[in-house]
Formats: structure tokens, sequence, C-alpha cells
């Protein structure tokens, strides 16, 4: 069950990420301030409240797991889980709300842009960590091959 939740979670946590920075980008880009305040709201509800919990269970179901395993995927897995964390709850989640609140307001300014930009590094940054556990965890369940060295001519 731990195994099923983990699989799960750590597929629907990264594509959740995924989900916030494309349509961000997308919104931005090509969208009204009405449209950017519309996706505001929505990444803070139900947004954040899909994706904290995912990634309570992703992180809580892979430390369960990993009591029984050993090795350096799994150590990288673990060493990367805090980065994750601490990026989400402490910057993640507070620009989300700040940004809801000042798009909410009509304030587009400076400001706006700035924390903007930090959240979409510090989302692709998490996307690029939540990618690579989720590569070693399917590496560890067998379900992708590790590649051979590149062969090297002795002759
Ligand atoms: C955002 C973070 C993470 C993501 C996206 C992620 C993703 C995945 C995925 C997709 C699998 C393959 C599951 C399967 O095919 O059944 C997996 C397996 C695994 N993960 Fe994670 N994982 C994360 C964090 C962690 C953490 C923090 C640990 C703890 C060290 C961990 C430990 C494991 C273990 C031990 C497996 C192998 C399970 C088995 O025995 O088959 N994961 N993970």
């Amino acid at each position: 069950m731990p195994k099923r939740a983990h699989l799960v979670a750590g597929i629907l946590a990264p594509l959740c990420i995924a989900a916030f920075f494309v349509s961000t980008i997308l919104t931005e880009l090509f969208g009204s301030h009405a449209a950017v305040a519309q996706l505001k709201s929505l990444i803070v509800t139900p947004g954040l409240w899909i994706m904290v919990p995912l990634m309570a269970a992703v992180g809580g179901s892979g430390m369960f797991l990993a009591r029984s395993r050993k090795g350096r995927l799994v150590d990288a897995k673990k060493k990367r889980m805090p980065f994750i964390a601490a990026n989400g709850l402490l910057v993640l989640v507070p620009c989300a709300i700040v940004l809801d609140r000042w798009a909410a307001a009509g304030s587009f300014g400076t400001a706006f842009y700035v924390v903007q930009t930090i959240e979409l590094i510090a989302g692709a940054t998490n996307l690029a960590l939540m990618g690579l556990n989720a590569r070693d965890g399917l590496r560890m369940a067998g379900r992708l091959r590790v590649s051979p060295p590149s062969a090297t001519r002795t002759s």
C-alpha cells in the first residue's frame, strides 16, 4: 500500500507543479490581468490544498519505503527531499499566496513580477529535483533500466 501511494503521489506531485508552471507562463504571456488573477486564485485554492498533501504523502511514504533500502539511489533521494520540501513550503507557498493577493487587488507592479520570477525559478528547481527523484525511484522499482556506462575500446 505505501508503495502504491508513493507511486501515485510521486507521479501526481511533479505533474501538479508542472501544471502550475506551464499555466503561469502561458497566462502571463497571453492572458489578461483578469486571467492572471483567476489563475493565481486557482493555484492557491484548490492548487495548494492538493499539492501540499501530495508532497507530504510522497515524502512520508518514501521515507517508509526507504527503511528497508540501502544504496546510492535511495541516499540521493533522501538528500534531495529536504530541499524539495523547504523550497515548496518556504518559497512556493508564500509566493503563491502573495501573488494571489496582489493580483486580486490589481497590483501588477515591479514587485509582482519579481516575486513571479522567484516563483518560476523555485518551481523549475523543484520540478528538476522531483524529476530526478522519480527517475531514481523508477530505477529502484525496476521499471526503468539503468543505462550501462559507455563501452570503451581496450585494443
Ligand atoms: C518528490 C519526491 C519523490 C518523488 C517524485 C518520488 C517518485 C518515486 C517513483 C515514481 C517511484 C517508483 C514507484 C514504483 O514504480 O512503484 C519511487 C520509488 C521509490 N521511492 Fe520515491 N519519490 C520521491 C521521494 C522519495 C523519498 C524522499 C524517498 C526516501 C528515501 C523515496 C524512496 C523511494 C523508494 C525506496 C522507492 C522504491 C520502491 C520500491 O521498492 O519499489 N522517494 N519514487
